[in-house]
């Protein structure tokens, strides 16, 4: 494959995929089938993955073009799905530049020096384009073989990556992170603000290297109430999304638990808001038109739970074909799992629901688009 790569600078930033489903749904449009994709498609569930990665620290992975170029397509291949989700992680921009962590098997990021305080904050390094020219890259590459499936591009947002550099990594409660934002509140937002734009200049390369989509990751703000959500985190993520309005490419916006959250998620300027396993996307739908009845009817992202992927396919299909009903009344439906691809997942589980969402999904959501209005407005 690398032997054919030789052109890849030679390929349009952007290609022309005015077709493709899953850019068409994502826009409110009506797309030829439901498109799918899965959260963590790209890792640990392929052995094909597992093989390239041998040896390979997971950061190093990250940042060799080529092989993330690979890794970034072998659920494509594999699955058929509607798009590709760079092979990257969250932590990724800190790490580019100069941030001392490491992503730890079993464990995930976890930081040398914690930040916690208006110093570590100040001594945060600033993101230079050039230190992740390999990711910018790897995109090119992607793009150069992918034909007319598109690319996400992804970063993870200010309050989720905040969250593993004040705990110093995972955290079930977030308690340093929670103390930090109401102790010193001040300090909190310098936090953010320094993320937001870490993320924004991270996202900008990768739609001026061709990604058709972003996605921001907000994994745990479901951890925060409401209240705390609106004051301490969506100014800051709305600096990144607002700041990508301008870019043309759709943008996705997800968490995990965050049922309470959704209106105020899709308000920091998401174009498709990203749903778990707990909230039906009918009922996100109609809390999302509930807060903004002026909006277009609201695009949804979901939800199948991934543990389910577990249950055989007869328990499957009977999931896979409510989340379908669920999403036909909503303004839009791109089909996920409700939160990433579990290590453990036989593959086959995966490619299945590709086909049963193709087989099953709309072919047209006109008819359909008409009953959204009336249940949800
Ligand atoms: O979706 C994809 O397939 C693209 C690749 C991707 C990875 N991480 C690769 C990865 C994406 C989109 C991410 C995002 C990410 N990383 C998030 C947000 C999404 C989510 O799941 O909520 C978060 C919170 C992280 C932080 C992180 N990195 C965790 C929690 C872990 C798992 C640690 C472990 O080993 O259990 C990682 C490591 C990581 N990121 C792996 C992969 C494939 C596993 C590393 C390996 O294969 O050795």
């Amino acid at each position: 494959m690398v032997g054919e790569m030789t052109n890849a600078a030679l390929v349009p930033a952007r290609r022309d995929l005015s077709d493709a489903p899953f850019l068409i749904a994502a826009q409110g449009g009506r797309p030829s089938r439901t498109p799918v994709w899965f959260m963590r498609q790209a890792g640990r569930s392929l052995p094909e993955y597992r093989k390239v990665r041998a040896g390979i620290p997971m950061l190093e992975a990250c940042l060799t073009p080529e092989l993330a170029c690979e890794v970034t397509l072998q659920p494509v291949r594999r699955h058929g799905v509607d798009a590709a989700i760079l092979f990257s992680d969250i932590v990724v921009p800190l790490f580019a530049a100069g941030v001392d962590l490491d992503i730890v098997p079993g464990t995930g990021p976890v930081i040398a020096d914690p930040v916690r305080s208006a110093a570590d904050v100040a001594a945060l390094p600033v993101l230079q384009d050039e230190q992740v020219a390999p990711v910018a890259e790897a995109i090119r590459l992607v793009i150069a073989e992918l034909g007319s499936t598109p690319l996400i591009g992804f970063a993870g947002a200010p309050f989720t990556v905040a969250s593993y550099l004040v705990e110093g990594g995972p955290s079930r409660n977030h308690e340093r992170t929670k103390a930090l934002m109401h102790a010193e509140p001040e300090t909190w937002h310098a936090l953010l603000d320094r993320l937001a734009d870490l993320t924004l200049s991270f996202l900008r390369t990768q739609i001026a290297a061709g990604v058709d989509a972003v996605q921001l990751f907000d994994s745990w703000a479901g951890a925060l109430s409401e209240r705390d959500y609106r004051e301490f985190v969506l100014p800051h993520s709305a600096k990144v999304l607002g700041g990508l309005a301008e870019a043309g490419v759709p943008r996705f916006h997800f968490g995990v638990g965050t049922g309470e959250l959704l209106p105020a998620m899709r308000e920091a300027g998401a174009d498709v808001v990203g749903v778990d396993w707990r909230t039906p996307l009918d009922a996100a739908a109609r809390r999302l038109v509930a807060a903004a009845p002026a909006e277009p009817a609201p695009v949804v992202q979901g939800n199948l739970d991934p543990a389910v992927l577990f249950a055989g396919v007869p328990a499957i299909e009977s999931e896979v074909d409510r989340i379908l009903a669920e999403g036909r009344r909503t303004g839009g439906h791109v089909f996920n799992l409700g939160h990433g691809v579990l290590p453990d997942t036989d593959p086959d589980m995966i490619t299945r629901v590709v086909e049963l969402v193709h087989e099953r999904g709309v072919s047209s959501v006109e008819s359909d688009g008409a009953g959204v209005e009336a249940e949800t407005r």
